[in-house]
C-alpha cells in the first residue's frame, strides 16, 4: 500500500522527511511536491529503484529522467566537469526551474539518461523537496509524477489519482506554485538550446549569457492551418480525455472562430467545452467552461493549465476549445504545453 505523507511547507516536520528520504535511501520509489510539479523520485544511483519509476508510470525507456539535486557538490556524482556558462546560469537560476544537460560521468546508470551520454540535472527550490533530498544523501532522479501521457501533476490529489497503490510513499503539500515543468537547456554545444521551454524563458536566461537556441522540433507544426486528419499520427502528451483542439490567433478572431466551430460540433451532438481566460469566455454564452484566470496574469494561466485539463477528465465532454496564448516569456511553454495536449490540433484563427 502507498503510505501518503502529509508535510506541511511552512511548518517542517523533519520526522515525516526522514521518513520519506530513508524509503528514498532504501531503493523505493517516493513522490514529493517541487515549485514546478510533483516528482516521482528514486535513487539516481540505483539502477532497480530507477526501474521502479518507468514501471509506475508506464514510461518509455529511452525517455531520460531529470536528477535532482540539493547542493552544487553533489554535481560531481553525476557529471565530468561543469563548463563556466553552468556556473553562471546556476549563480543565476538555482535553486529554481531550470534544468541543465551535462556531460554524464560513468557512476550514473545509463538507465537514467536513456541510454544518452548527457545527464539533465536540477536543483529544485522548493523546502520540502530539498530536505527529502538532502536527508535521502543521494542524487535523486525524478519525472512528473503522472501516468505516461497525462497532464503533469500540480497538486497532491493528482499523484494520487495516478499513483496511488503503484508505489511506496506519495508525499502531499501545497500545489506546485508555477504549475509547468523546468526549463531544459542543453549546454554541451557551442551554443545553449532550450530543448522543453518552462518557468525560466529564453528572455531571461538570455540576459544572462547572450543569445540562445530554441531546438527546431519545438516549433514544429505550429501554424498548421488544418485539424489534423489522422488520429493515429498525432503524438499525444498531456493529454485529457477529451479531444483538444487549440484556436491561435487575434483575440477578436477567436471568439469568431470558437462560435462557428461550437455550432458545428453541437449539431453532430458533440459536448463542447471551453478552457480560456475570463476575457474570451465573458463573449461567449450558454456553454460549459473553465477559467483559465485573466489575460493580465499569463503566470496565472500556466500555473492553471495542467489543473483544468485534468478537472475536464471529471466531465463528460468530447471536445475541450483552447484559447491559443502569443509565445512570449512564459506563453512560449504554455502553447508547447497546449499544442501537444491537442496532439497538434490547431486552428488558426486568423
Ligand atoms: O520540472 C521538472 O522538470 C519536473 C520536476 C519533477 O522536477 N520533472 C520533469 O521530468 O518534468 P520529466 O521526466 O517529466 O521530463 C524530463 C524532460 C523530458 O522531456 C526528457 O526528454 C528531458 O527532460 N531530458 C532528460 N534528460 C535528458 C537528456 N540527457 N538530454 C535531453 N533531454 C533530456
Ligand atoms: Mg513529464
Amino acid at each position: 500500500k502507498t503510505k501518503i505523507i502529509n508535510i506541511d511547507s511552512k511548518n517542517i516536520d523533519i520526522e515525516k522527511i526522514k521518513e520519506a528520504a530513508s524509503l528514498l535511501t532504501n531503493g523505493e520509489v517516493v513522490a514529493f511536491p517541487t515549485e514546478t510539479v510533483y516528482g516521482l523520485g528514486a535513487n539516481a544511483l540505483d539502477e532497480s529503484a530507477i526501474k521502479k519509476i518507468f514501471l509506475a508510470k508506464g514510461r518509455p525507456s529511452d525517455n531520460p529522467l531529470i536528477v535532482h539535486i540539493n547542493s552544487k557538490n553533489e554535481l560531481d556524482k553525476l557529471v565530468n566537469f561543469v563548463p563556466s556558462i553552468a556556473e553562471k546560469l546556476m549563480d543565476a537560476f538555482w535553486p529554481g526551474p531550470l534544468t541543465l544537460i551535462f556531460e554524464k560521468n560513468s557512476n550514473v546508470p545509463k538507465i537514467v539518461t536513456g541510454g544518452l551520454e548527457t545527464i539533465a540535472v536540477r536543483m529544485p527550490s522548493h523546502i520540502v523537496a530539498r530536505k527529502i533530498i538532502e536527508y535521502s544523501l543521494v542524487p535523486i532522479a525524478a519525472p512528473s509524477a503522472n501516468i505516461s501521457g497525462k497532464p503533469s501533476p500540480t497538486m497532491c490529489e493528482h499523484v494520487i489519482h495516478d499513483l496511488d497503490g503503484k508505489i511506496a510513499s506519495i508525499v502531499c503539500s501545497d500545489s506546485s506554485s508555477i504549475g509547468l515543468e523546468s526549463t531544459v537547456l542543453d549546454i554541451t554545444g557551442e551554443v545553449p538550446m532550450i530543448l522543453r521551454p518552462g518557468g525560466i524563458t529564453k528572455e531571461m536566461i538570455e540576459s544572462i549569457v547572450g543569445r540562445i537556441l530554441i531546438d527546431p522540433a519545438i516549433k514544429k507544426k505550429h501554424d498548421q492551418n488544418l485539424i489534423a486528419k489522422s488520429p493515429g499520427m498525432k503524438y499525444r502528451h498531456y493529454s485529457p480525455k477529451a479531444d483538444v483542439i487549440v484556436f491561435n490567433g487575434s483575440k477578436k478572431n477567436i471568439v469568431k472562430k470558437m462560435k462557428i466551430e461550437l455550432e458545428n460540433y453541437l449539431k453532430k451532438g458533440k459536448k463542447v467545452g471551453l478552457m480560456c481566460t475570463e476575457e474570451i469566455l465573458s463573449q461567449i454564452n450558454d456553454v460549459f467552461s473553465i477559467s483559465l484566470g485573466s489575460i493580465k496574469d499569463m503566470d496565472l494561466v500556466g500555473n492553471k493549465l495542467f489543473y483544468v485539463l485534468r478537472e475536464f477528465d471529471k466531465l463528460d465532454i468530447d471536445i475541450i476549445f483552447a484559447e491559443g496564448f502569443s509565445e512570449e516569456g512564459i506563453g512560449s511553454a504554455i502553447m508547447n504545453r497546449l499544442n501537444k495536449s491537442a496532439g497538434n490540433n490547431i486552428i488558426n484563427c486568423d
